[in-house]
C-alpha cells in the first residue's frame, strides 16, 4: 500500500469548509486504499502565540472533528504531533540543510509574518515549512493530501529530500502532492477572489463546520454571486457561482455539468437554498458526533496515545537512519 501523510493545525477551533473539502475529505477516502498517517500539528500551532489551555482544548477538538469527519482509528494512524518527538528532532537536521534564502521565499511565511508584523514574527514561524518537511519525510510518505496553499511546502520537501539523499545516500522517499483540481482551493463566500481562511476571511464569508446550522444556512444564502442570472461554471467570469457549484457538487456527489442542467432557467436563489440544505444535512450530524467524542475525553486520549505509538515506530526508524547517515555517534 502506498503511504500518505497529512496534518492540520488545531489553532482554529472549528474546522472550516475549505479544510474539509480541500483536505480532510480526501484523508477519509485515502484511508481505504493507502497506509495513512494523519496528525494534529500542535508544534506548528505555537509558531503563533497560543493560550496554553486553549491549545490543549483545541488539540482534542481537532482530533474529535477528524474522527467525526470519518477517520477510523482502525483504518489509519491518527496522532498528535508533539507526542512523537522525532518531528522536532528531524526538523533540526532539516533546518541545517535549508538555505536561508530558500526559507525566505516561502509565500505562506511572507503572508503570515506580514500579518503578524515583522517584529513579532518568530524564528519558529520562519522555519515552520522545514518542520513540515520533517513531518512528511519521517514517514517516507508517497503522497501528501492537502489544499493548493500547501503545494510550495511539498516542493520544498522534495528539494530537501533530494539534497539529503545526494549528500548522504538514499534515505528519503520523494513525496508527491495530492491536490484535487476541483476542491484544492475553496473560496470565501463574500469575496470569491480570496481563499476561505480563518485569518483573511470575513466572518460572513467563512463557513465554520461547528457553527449553528442556521448560521451556516444564512451565510450560504447571502453568498456573493454576480449581477448576471445564469448558473454556469466559469471561475474567471463567475467566481462566486462557480465556488457554490463546486461545493454543492462535492457535498452531494452530483457532477457540475448535471447541476448546470438542473438549474437552467432558474435563479441563484434555487442553487443557494439547495446548497444551504445540503450544508445543514452535512454539518448537523458532524456537530453532534464531534460533541459525543468530546464528551468522552478518556477514550479520545487513549485512542491518540495508540496512534502516537504506531507513528513513533515508523518515525524512530527513519530518525535512527538519518542520524547514522549524518554521522552522529550512537549512544551506547
Ligand atoms: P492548515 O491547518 O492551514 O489547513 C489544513 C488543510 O486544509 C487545507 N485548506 C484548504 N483547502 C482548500 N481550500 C481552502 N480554502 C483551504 N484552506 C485550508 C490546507 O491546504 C491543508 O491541507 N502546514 C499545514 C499543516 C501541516 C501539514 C504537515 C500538512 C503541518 N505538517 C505535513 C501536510 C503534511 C497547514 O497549516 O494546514
Amino acid at each position: 500500500r502506498p503511504r500518505v501523510l497529512s496534518g492540520i493545525q488545531p489553532t482554529s477551533g472549528s474546522f472550516h469548509l475549505g479544510n474539509y473539502l480541500g483536505a480532510v475529505r480526501q484523508w477519509v477516502a485515502l484511508q481505504e486504499t493507502h497506509d495513512a498517517f494523519y496528525m494534529v500539528v500542535d508544534l506548528h500551532a505555537i509558531t503563533i502565540p497560543q493560550d496554553p489551555a486553549e491549545l490543549r482544548a483545541n488539540t482534542r477538538l481537532a482530533a474529535a472533528q477528524l474522527l467525526a469527519a470519518g477517520l477510523a482509528p482502525e483504518r489509519c494512524t491518527l496522532f498528535v504531533q508533539s507526542h512523537v518527538p522525532e518531528h522536532a528532532q528531524l526538523g533540526w537536521v532539516m533546518n541545517c540543510l535549508t538555505g536561508f534564502g530558500e526559507a525566505s521565499r516561502m509565500t505562506q511565511f511572507k503572508d503570515k509574518s506580514a500579518r503578524q508584523g515583522a517584529d513579532r514574527a518568530t524564528v519558529g514561524l520562519f522555519t515552520y515549512p522545514v518542520l513540515q518537511v520533517a513531518d512528511i519525510l519521517l514517514y517516507q510518505a508517497d503522497q501528501v493530501p492537502v489544499g493548493e496553499d500547501q503545494r510550495q511546502h511539498i516542493e520544498l520537501t522534495r528539494d530537501l529530500a533530494e539534497r539529503f539523499n545526494t549528500r548522504f545516500g538514499p534515505t528519503f522517499t520523494l513525496p508527491a502532492p495530492y491536490i484535487l483540481k476541483e476542491t484544492g482551493k475553496i473560496y470565501d463566500l463574500q469575496d470569491p477572489q480570496i481563499k476561505m481562511s480563518k485569518s483573511a476571511s470575513t466572518p460572513k464569508g467563512l463557513v465554520n463546520l461547528l457553527d449553528e446550522p442556521k448560521v451556516t444556512a444564512k451565510k450560504v444564502r447571502s453568498a456573493v454571486t454576480d449581477t448576471d442570472t445564469v448558473i454556469r461554471f466559469d471561475p474567471v467570469e463567475k467566481p462566486g457561482v462557480s465556488n457554490l457549484l463546486t461545493i454543492q457538487s462535492t457535498l452531494t456527489g452530483t457532477s457540475v455539468a448535471e447541476l448546470e442542467q438542473r438549474y437552467e432557467g432558474k435563479g441563484y436563489g434555487a442553487l443557494k437554498s439547495d446548497l444551504a440544505e445540503a450544508m445543514v444535512d452535512f454539518v448537523t450530524p458532524f456537530r453532534s458526533r464531534t460533541q459525543e467524542l468530546l464528551d468522552d475525553p478518556e477514550t479520545l486520549d487513549s485512542l491518540l496515545a495508540k496512534g502516537a505509538e504506531k507513528a513513533r515506530a515508523v518515525a524512530a526508524e527513519t530518525l535512527a537512519e538519518t542520524y547514522d547517515r549524518v554521522g552522529f555517534l550512537p549512544a551506547k
